[in-house]
């Protein structure tokens, strides 16, 4: 027996971003997004055009930390009694900044315990409405947020079943001005989310074929996207490909790659979406010789020997500027050994459904 569940109301399409006015339906709410000129922008076209936006909130950083969420707090707190919904507009850092918000509400000290010591969230969370302008975090579609912790080198995930958004605007228009830099980070995330949903523990016949169809789009879309970023159609198919990987991680949550990637942004600060994909290919390697259904989901992607599809990912991989070698990044071969290991026994390593052994001497 299986499940499949995700609530989250999905509008997609070029120009979906007008259906924002009726999502709000005329309720009070806080536009959570970035400090950046192009959000500014979007921010004040929004504000002009909903009467009920009483703030907004835009003191979001990259890879959102535990140690930010006084200061998006007190911003919040002069307006929290009028507030009905948050409106997250901005890639993972900003969506996931709002739900962290949406449990905190006007009280930073409550979100820390419930991070660090696990303590039981209080109250229900704001809904939030989910405007995503990348195309990889998926974040949009799970009930779940990564917070970090930089200066006690650790991470959190929040989850409750309330941080699913009431809905989510997916508008490919949003990611036209993304840098391809952003594009292919956060398109490796996603092709991340889809592969960790495929060798998961918890996959189900529906995910894995949303990942199956997530993971064929970004093969193809992301390399023509580094040359065309300004392609319409491709910027769709990407955020086509993001959804249905977010949708397949959904219910599966990730696994070792992101387990693995945790140890790594804290230690250099490597980008998420490069530290969770480049050992994607050694991965897919340690399945040459399985033949369970993983195997064969991979085999119908990658081609019959996964050992040559791994070294066909690692030119993919090469093709967008990201380097495989665990040396690249200054692991050595002890130290890396090391670091899979203890990502195997992590909250999401435990996921992986591949053999642990054969995973080390892949590598
Ligand atoms: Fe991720």
């Amino acid at each position: 027996m299986w499940q499949f569940h995700n609530p989250v109301n999905v509008i997609f399409g070029q120009g979906a971003i007008t259906a924002l006015t009726e999502q709000i339906n005329g309720r009070s709410f806080a536009l959570v997004t970035y400090d950046h000129p192009y959000f500014a922008s979007l921010a004040v076209g929004i504000r002009e055009s909903h009467s009920g936006c009483r703030v907004v909130l835009n003191q979001v950083s990259e890879n959102p930390d535990i140690s930010d969420m006084a200061t998006i707090c007190a911003a919040f707190s002069p307006y929290a009694a009028e507030v009905e919904v948050l409106v997250a507009l901005g890639g993972g850092s900003v969506i996931d900044a709002t739900k962290a918000l949406a449990v905190a509400k006007t009280e930073p000290n409550h979100i820390r315990a419930v991070l660090t010591q696990g303590e039981k969230i209080i109250g229900t969370p704001l809904p939030i409405i989910a405007v995503p302008t990348t195309t990889g975090t998926g974040s949009e579609v799970t009930s779940w947020a990564t917070i970090w912790d930089t200066s006690a080198g650790r991470k959190y995930s929040l989850v409750h079943p309330h941080l699913y958004p009431e809905v989510a605007i997916c508008d490919p228009q949003l990611t036209y001005q993304l840098p391809v830099s952003l594009t292919i980070q956060t398109g490796l995330d996603a092709l991340s989310h889809a592969l960790e949903s495929l060798w998961n523990k918890h996959r189900n016949p529906l995910s894995t074929q949303y990942a199956k169809r997530a993971i064929r789009l970004i093969l193809k879309v992301l390399p023509k996207l580094k040359c065309e970023p300004t392609d319409s159609l491709l910027r769709e198919q990407m955020m086509t490909a993001s959804l249905l990987a977010g949708l397949a991680f959904s219910n599966t949550k990730t696994s070792i790659a992101h387990n693995i990637s945790y140890a790594i942004t804290i230690e250099t600060g490597l980008a998420h979406g490069i530290a969770c994909s480049f050992t994607l290919p050694a991965i897919v390697r340690s399945f040459a010789n399985d033949d369970s259904d993983i195997a064969d989901s991979l085999r119908s992607l990658f081609g019959t020997d996964l050992t040559d599809a791994a070294c066909e990912l690692e030119g993919w991989l090469a093709a967008l500027g990201v380097a495989t070698e665990p040396q690249c990044y200054g692991y050595s071969e002890e130290r890396w050994q090391i670091l899979v290991n203890d990502a195997l026994s992590g909250e999401r390593g435990k996921n992986f459904a591949g053999n642990s052994t054969t995973l080390l001497q892949s590598f």
